[in-house]
C-alpha cells in the first residue's frame, strides 16, 4: 500500500451516521503529490490495458476518472444519480451502505464492444459499482475492470462483485 496516498485520506467518524468512519478522499485531492501519485498508478496499470473508455461514478469518481480518461486518451462517461443526466438514459436501482438509490448512464454513451474501465473513488458494500456495471453491460460494453482509490474489505464488495458479477477489482488501499 502507498503510504503518501494512503496517509493522505483523512477519517471521520460518524459522518454521515454513527457508527460509519467515512474516508475522506478531499485531503488527498488537496495534496499535490498524493494526487499525482494516485493517477500515475492507475495509469502505470491501465495504458496498456486496451481501455477505449473510461466510466466516472458520479461524484467522486468524476475527479479521478476524467484526469485517467485525460491521461489514456479514451472518452470519459459519466455515470449519475438519476434525474441528472439530460439525454435518454437507462437505470439500475442499488443499494448503499447507508440508504438506496439510482443510477443511470446515457444509452447512446457505450459503444458495443467497449472495453471500459468502472472508476470510483471507494467501493465499501459494492451496490454502487454493481449498479454501474450492470448499466455499462446492458449497453453492450465489456467491463475490463472496476478500479478504487479505497477498498474497504470488511463491507464484502470487493469479494461480491469479483465472485458475483465476474468483475475484476482493484485498489490502490484498504482500510478497516
Ligand atoms: C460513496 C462512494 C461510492 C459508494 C460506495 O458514494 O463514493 O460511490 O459510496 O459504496 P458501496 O460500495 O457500498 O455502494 P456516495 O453514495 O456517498 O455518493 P457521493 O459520491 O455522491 O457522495
Ligand atoms: N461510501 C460508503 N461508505 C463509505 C465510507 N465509509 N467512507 C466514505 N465513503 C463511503
Amino acid at each position: 500500500m502507498n503510504q503518501t496516498i494512503a496517509s493522505s485520506i483523512r477519517t471521520i467518524p460518524g459522518h454521515p451516521k454513527p457508527g460509519i468512519n467515512f474516508r475522506d478522499i478531499t485531503t488527498l485531492l488537496e495534496n499535490p503529490k498524493a494526487f499525482r501519485m494516485t493517477i500515475d498508478q492507475f495509469v502505470q496499470r491501465y495504458m496498456d490495458q486496451n481501455i477505449t473508455a473510461v466510466a466516472g461514478i458520479e461524484s467522486r469518481g468524476f475527479v479521478f476518472g476524467s484526469v485517467l480518461a485525460y491521461e489514456l486518451s479514451v472518452p470519459f462517461l459519466s455515470i449519475r444519480k438519476a434525474g441528472k443526466l439530460p439525454a435518454e438514459t437507462i437505470s439500475q436501482s442499488y443499494q448503499l451502505e447507508y440508504g438506496e438509490d439510482v443510477m443511470e448512464i446515457h444509452k447512446d454513451c457505450v459503444k458495443p464492444g467497449d472495453r471500459v474501465l468502472i472508476i470510483d473513488d471507494l467501493i465499501a458494500t459494492g451496490g454502487t459499482v454493481s449498479a454501474a456495471i450492470k448499466l455499462v453491460r446492458q449497453l453492450g460494453g465489456v467491463v475490463v475492470e472496476s478500479c478504487f482509490v479505497i477498498d474497504l474489505p470488511d463491507l464484502g464488495g470487493s469479494k461480491k462483485v469479483q465472485e458475483e458479477m465476474d468483475c475484476p477489482c482493484y485498489s490502490i488501499c484498504e482500510f478497516e
